[in-house]
């Protein structure tokens, strides 16, 4: 079964192809390696002895979807991964990530709906909830005003998929709302390459520990939580690799209930950024350099998923610990820089 993973030489989408040849799928990468490489394609191999095809394609470029689909008829699932991620710079340059990230996730979806057959795994976010009004966060939680362009371009993007599947009926799809992705593959053959300065704070605690940056900033202690930091849902990104092809498997056997279904991709336990920054010292051996800091425009104060619909519907449950994360995500770190 030939499946395409656009972004596949990305972080999740890298881990995501490993996952899917593990379990015996054919995989096409499409990547126009904006904020990846061509080397990945290298660590995969590595793991899994086979090399996935790869077309370096801009999926702003519709002639070139169009020409892909007519040469790979035999693609039956895709997983849209692609996309401009980073929420700080989304505010800057809005109309980029909207073309982007909107604009692709149409042109797939029309080659999509030509097929007799097809299912489509989105890459969404807990974004979309903002600060949830409960704790632990359900499916049916309401999808607040975005609070960037980025969340924003993530709400529309399921609404888009909604729509289509309502009028589309051999057109199956299923939205992932991930939590906060992190670590490595324990091969250290894969794992997190941020361009420039991390904005999210594993690989800013990874690389502050090696030394390439200087200290890191914790954005905010004054928050009503245990210890005054914000609480998010650190879930490893194989554990979060693992849920996209279960997702995919319900498709392609049939097994959806509905035509568009959502499921939160989170371990359904939430962690403080300085329980993260305990865990990485405790499983590293190194002391982090650190200090408190002014809040961050846009933080929420907790998100942490409720994640009995994914395990009970999928049959999908996070296995890896904190501790085991934060180890694979040093280990990767102290790799990269050798
Ligand atoms: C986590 C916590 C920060 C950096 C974002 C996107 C989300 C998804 C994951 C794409 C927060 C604190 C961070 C630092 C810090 N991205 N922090 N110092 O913001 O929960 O989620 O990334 O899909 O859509 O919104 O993740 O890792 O940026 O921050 O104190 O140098 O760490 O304030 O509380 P976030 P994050």
């Amino acid at each position: 079964m030939k499946v395409l993973v656009t972004g596949g030489l990305g972080f999740i989408g890298s881990h995501t192809v490993v996952e899917l040849q593990n379990e015996g799928y054919e995989v096409v990468i499409i990547d126009n390696c904006s904020n990846s490489s061509e080397e990945v394609l290298d660590g995969i191999t590595k793991i899994t002895g086979k090399t996935p095809i790869f077309e370096k394609i801009d999926l702003r470029d519709k002639p070139k979807v169009i020409d892909f689909f007519e040469r790979h008829q035999d693609v039956k699932g895709v997983i849209h991964f692609a996309a401009s991620k980073a929420v700080g710079e989304s505010v800057q340059i809005p109309l980029t990530y909207y073309e982007n990230n909107i604009g692709t996730l149409v042109y797939l979806l029309q080659e999509l709906q030509k097929k007799d057959d097809a299912s489509f795994i989105f890459s969404s976010s807990c974004t979309v909830y903002g600060q949830a009004d409960e704790l632990p966060i359900t499916e049916s939680a309401p999808v607040k005003p975005a609070e960037s362009p980025y969340g924003n371009t993530k709400q529309i993007g399921e609404e888009i998929i909604r729509d289509t599947c309502k009028v589309v009926p051999q057109l199956k799809a299923i939205a992932l709302r991930y939590f906060n992705p992190i670590g490595a593959h324990e091969s250290t053959e894969i794992g997190e390459l941020p361009l420039g300065v991390p904005q999210n704070l594993v690989p800013f605690i990874t690389q502050t520990a090696i030394g390439l940056r200087e200290q890191l900033s914790v954005f905010g202690a004054d928050y009503p939580t245990q210890d005054g930091t914000c609480v998010r849902d650190y879930i490893h990104v194989v554990d979060l690799a693992k849920a996209h092809v279960i997702a995919l498997g319900r498709l392609m056997e049939n097994k959806n209930k509905e035509n568009y279904e959502v499921f939160n991709i989170g371990t359904g336990t939430g962690s403080s950024v300085l329980e993260v920054i305990n865990s990485f010292e405790k499983v590293s051996g190194e002391k982090l350099n650190y200090k408190m800091a002014e809040r961050r425009e846009g933080d929420v104060t907790a998100a942490y998923a409720d994640t009995n619909l994914a395990n009970n519907e999928l049959g999908w449950k996070a296995t890896s610990s904190l501790d085991k994360a934060m180890s694979t995500a040093w280990k990767w770190e102290k790799k990269v820089r050798s």
